[in-house]
């Protein structure tokens, strides 16, 4: 005889109430509409609160609970965000924030990142349309850099991955593709790369990866710019050659870290092609620079490169994480990464279709849907608009800079040449001065620059990369300065 009860839950509807799904969608919908509405809310009024602020130890707490064993109510769990995560976040939506290089993330952003895990998709690979999006995506890409057809581009997380691929890349093209199975060990060359002195950290941290190791990168002095010294460069790669080793990369940056500077990359490019070496462009924030036009002559050289490292969290303003790289040979970039397997296998029609796949151009199968989000960015935004908001965080930097040379109290620590201004208030114990300022100016809510070192000297640093900001923070930031370096 059959049990009434498991006859029950082997029905459709039993079954249907067992997944994860909600119970009652009418409720869920209700409870979903009133978190997207806090969290356009959020970014309206985003203007009326703190940039930052320091956590209360009882916040911290809260977040030091065992793992829940029985779920609670959707509505309660987003009680607590909103208390407990969302005022406590790191601020860089907000137009007062300057600190290290983040961008602000639009709404059109946000609602795409909805969209895209509503899709739950998996841009490992297969025939599927989110996978045409991120080639079109590449295609847009390599039109705004003026890259060939035959270049492979890929979403990761940021500049430092794409930084990692290419150097991967380049070691392969210059060592040969059996590295990937020998190993660095087995090669009798020992490979050297280039960069300046003014290289972002994960470049060094690449060249470790791949095995190369991070003295293999020499850096070379910059110029009164803190662009790469071109003399230098071709002395260092002409000694590492005599030295017996083979120079095989330069990395040039479009858009140092600390002073936004813009090496000579059409110089870099001649070299390159003069020494036959792989030329890369770190451009993580300063490639899309690309988009202005006013602002596009100085990246006059970044078409030449063999591969582009950039992210769209940072000028392009989609939410994180959206880094991408450009390959100019395609066929390269995989080789570099393609690894078979039965599981894997690509078939003509059907599901397997579309080969190949992205994971054939990366370390990564299993891969969100971050082209959606760049792909409404572009679409809704256009890259002139992009571009107007880029060109409008250049011209900030200049304000403040006529400020801070207004400004006895201020000193200008750097040329500004893109969109960061290095500065300081000038006092005695200068670098203890400069560095309680920052924190007292990000404890103020106000603004929020951060400091690096320049030359030995601790300096007050802020670059403007949020669209949302405007003359008033900049104001505000020069008053506040002064307001607490007069304290100090
Ligand atoms: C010049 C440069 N390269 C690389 C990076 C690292 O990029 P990401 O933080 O996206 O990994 C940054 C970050 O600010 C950068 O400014």
């Amino acid at each position: 005889m059959i049990d009434p009860a498991s006859k029950t839950s082997n029905t459709p509807q039993a079954e249907a109430n067992e997944s994860l799904d909600p119970a009652d969608w009418g409720e869920f919908r209700a409870q979903a509409h009133r978190m997207l509405d806090d969290m356009l809310g959020y970014i309206e009024t985003i203007r009326e609160r703190p940039v930052w602020q320091p956590i209360p130890d009882e916040v911290r707490a809260r977040f030091l609970g065992p793992a829940p064993r029985q779920g609670e109510p959707l509505a309660k769990v987003h009680a607590e965000f909103m208390r407990d995560v969302v005022p406590f976040t790191q601020g860089n939506v907000h137009p007062g924030f300057m600190g290290w290089v983040n961008g602000g993330g639009t709404p059109v952003g946000m609602v795409a990142e909805m969209l895209a895990a509503g899709l739950n998709a998996n841009l490992g690979g297969r025939d599927h349309i989110p996978v045409e999006v991120e080639r079109q995506v590449t295609r847009w890409v390599r039109e705004i850099f003026g890259f060939p057809e035959g270049a492979s581009g890929l979403f990761v997380t940021g500049t430092s991955m794409a930084n990692l691929i290419a150097v991967l890349v380049a070691r392969d093209a210059a060592l040969g593709f059996d590295v990937r199975s020998s190993g660095v060990a087995a090669k009798p060359r020992r490979l050297t790369a280039y960069t300046s002195n003014a290289v972002h950290g994960c470049v060094p941290k690449a060249m470790d990866i791949a095995g190369l190791g991070s003295d293999a990168l020499r850096l070379v002095p910059c110029n009164s710019r803190y662009r790469i010294d071109l003399a230098a460069l071709e002395e260092t790669i002409e000694q590492d050659r005599a030295a017996g080793f083979t120079p095989f990369l330069v990395v040039g940056t479009a858009g140092t870290v600390n002073t936004g500077a813009i090496d000579d990359l059409a110089a870099l490019a001649d070299l390159c092609q003069r020494e036959k070496l792989w030329f890369h462009v770190d451009g993580a924030f300063g490639a899309l620079a690309r988009l202005a036009p006013e602002l596009a002559p100085r990246l006059n050289g970044i078409e030449r490169a063999d591969s582009l490292a950039f992210d769209f969290h940072k000028w392009g303003q989609a939410p994180y994480d959206a880094g991408f790289i450009l390959v100019r040979d395609g066929e390269t970039h995989r080789k570099a990464f393609v690894s078979p397997a039965a599981y894997l296998k690509r078939a003509a029609r059907g599901l397997a279709a579309g080969s190949p796949w992205p994971c054939d151009f990366g370390p990564d199968l299993s891969r969100g849907f971050r082209a959606l989000k760049v792909w409404f960015t572009l679409k809704t935004l256009g890259t002139e608009r992009l571009g107007a908001a880029i060109s409008r965080s250049c011209a900030l930097a200049r304000y403040l800079e006529a400020r801070i040379n207004a400004t006895p109290e201020l000193e200008l620590m750097a040329p500004v040449e893109l969109n960061i201004v290095c500065f300081r208030y000038r006092a005695k114990d200068s670098d203890r001065v400069n560095e309680e300022i920052a924190v007292r100016l990000q404890e103020s809510g106000i603004v929020a620059p951060s400091t690096t070192r320049l030359e030995g000297r601790t300096v007050l640093r802020a670059a403007f990369v949020n669209h949302r900001t405007s003359r008033a923070e900049v104001d505000a930031l020069v008053e506040n300065t002064l307001a607490q370096g007069r304290k100090l």
